[in-house]
C-alpha cells in the first residue's frame, strides 16, 4: 500500500505550543523539546517512531534533542532521525530546531569519548551524516571533561559555529566553575552559549545551573523532567511489561523503593486533584520556572505525548498545592 504524503497540521502554531526565547538570544524554543535518547533506536518501531515525530510537529514542537549515542544502539536514533527527514520532514527543516551532542563513549579507541578537538569535530561530521543534514542547529558538549584543556574543549564549539556545523552551542551537565569559564570564553569569542542543558524535576533539582545560566544570558533547557518515567503514572501499581524499568535500559527496579513509591502515590493525589495525570503536574512543575526555557519529554507512544502536551493547558501552583508538594518530598 502506498502512504499518503505527511501533510502538518495547519494550525501546529495556533494549538497551545509557547515559544519561549532562550536566554538573551533571538532563539524562540519550543516549551516542550522531543527527545531521542530512547524509543528511537535501532530496536524501534519505525512506524511508532514516525507517529510520534509527526504528532511532535503538529502540535508546535519544535525543538528535536539527540546525541551520538542515541539509540540503542550508539547512532541508531540519528539515523531515525535521518529516516524521517528523508520520508516526510525535510520540507520542514527551517521551522525545526535540531540539537546534537557528544561527550559521552561513541566508538571505540582514543578518539570516541570525552572533550577533546579531534572527537568534538569528527563526531559531530558523524551525526549530520547519520541525521542526512547540512547542519544542526544546536550543538552541545555533552558533558565536562576534566582531562582536556577547557580552551581546547571551547575552541572546538567556537570553530564548528564558524565552520556553519552549528548555528548555537551549548553544554550538558557542567559543574559550575567549568560552565561559568565557558560562558566567559563563548561570550568572549561571539559565539555565546545558547543554553545549559541539565536535569530539573521534582526529585532532583538543578536551581544552581538554571540560575547561573540565566546570570550568564544563557537559557536553560531541562531533561528527565519524569526521572525517566517515575514521575509519571507508570509505575504506581507495578512495573509494567514494555516500560523502561523492565526493559532495563537507563532505570533499574532498585530505583522504585517503597519510600519513594509513597511519595510517587502522594504526588498523584495532588496531581488528581488539580484534574491532571502525574506525568502533566511534574511537567508543568519544570515549567513553572520562568528560567527554564524548554523542557525535553521522553515518550515511548503519541498517548503518552498527548497526555504530556496537556501541560500547555495546566493551571499555575497555588501557594497551598506548592506547599504540599514540598512537604510530600521532604
Ligand atoms: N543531556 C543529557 O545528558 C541528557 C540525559 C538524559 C536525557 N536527555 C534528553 O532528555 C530527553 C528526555 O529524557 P527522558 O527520556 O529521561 O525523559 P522523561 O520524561 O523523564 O522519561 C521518559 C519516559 O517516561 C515515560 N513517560 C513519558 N510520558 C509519560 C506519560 N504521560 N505517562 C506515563 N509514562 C510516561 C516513558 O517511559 P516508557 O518508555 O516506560 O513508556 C518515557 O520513555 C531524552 O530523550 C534526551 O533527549 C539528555
Amino acid at each position: 500500500m502506498i502512504e499518503p504524503l505527511y501533510s502538518p497540521a495547519s494550525d501546529r502554531y495556533e494549538s497551545g505550543m509557547k515559544y519561549k526565547r532562550s536566554g538573551k538570544s533571538g532563539v524562540l524554543m519550543s516549551a516542550l523539546s522531543l527527545g531521542f535518547w530512547h524509543n528511537f533506536g535501532s530496536i524501534s518501531n519505525f512506524q511508532n517512531c514516525k507517529e510520534m515525530m509527526h504528532c511532535a510537529f503538529d502540535n508546535g514542537i519544535t525543538c528535536y534533542d539527540l546525541a551520538n549515542n542515541y539509540g540503542p544502539t550508539y547512532g541508531t536514533a540519528e539515523e531515525t532521525f535521518g529516516r524521517l527527514m528523508d520520508i516526510s520532514m525535510a520540507p520542514y527543516r527551517d521551522e525545526m530546531f535540531i540539537t546534537t551532542k557528544a561527550g559521552y563513549d561513541m566508538w571505540p579507541g582514543p578518539y570516541g569519548n570525552w572533550g577533546s578537538r579531534k572527537y568534538l569535530i569528527s563526531s559531530l561530521n558523524q551525526s549530520l551524516r547519520r541525521m542526512h543534514l547540512e547542519y544542526v542547529d544546536l550543538f552541545y558538549s555533552h558533558r565536562y571533561d576534566p582531562e582536556t584543556p577547557l580552551e581546547e574543549t571551547l575552541q572546538a564549539l567556537v570553530d564548528i559555529v564558524r565552520q556553519g556545523k552549528a548555528l548555537y552551542i551549548g553544554i550538558s551537565r557542567w559543574p559550575k566553575e567549568a560552565a561559568l569559564t565557558a560562558y566567559q570564553y563563548l561570550r568572549e569569542r561571539d559565539v555565546p552559549c545558547l543554553c545549559y542543558q541539565g536535569k530539573h524535576n521534582l526529585l532532583v533539582r538543578d536551581d544552581d545551573s538554571i540560575n547561573t545560566a540565566a546570570e550568564n544570558g544563557a537559557g536553560y533547557v531541562g531533561f528527565s523532567a519524569l526521572e525517566q518515567g517515575l514521575l509519571s503514572g507508570r509505575y504506581l501499581n507495578g512495573i509494567p511489561e514494555g516500560s523502561r524499568m523492565a526493559r532495563r535500559e537507563a532505570l533499574t527496579s532498585d530505583r522504585l523503593t517503597p519510600e519513594l513509591l509513597t511519595k510517587i502515590k502522594a504526588l498523584n493525589e495532588v496531581a488528581k486533584a488539580r484534574g491532571e495525570s502525574l506525568a502533566q503536574m511534574s511537567l508543568a512543575w519544570v515549567l513553572a520556572n520562568p528560567n527554564v526555557t524548554s523542557v525535553i519529554i521522553g515518550t515511548s507512544s503519541v498517548e503518552q505525548m498527548k497526555d504530556n502536551l496537556k501541560v500547555l493547558q495546566s493551571a499555575p501552583f497555588t501557594a497551598e498545592e506548592q506547599e504540599t508538594i514540598e512537604k510530600i518530598l521532604k
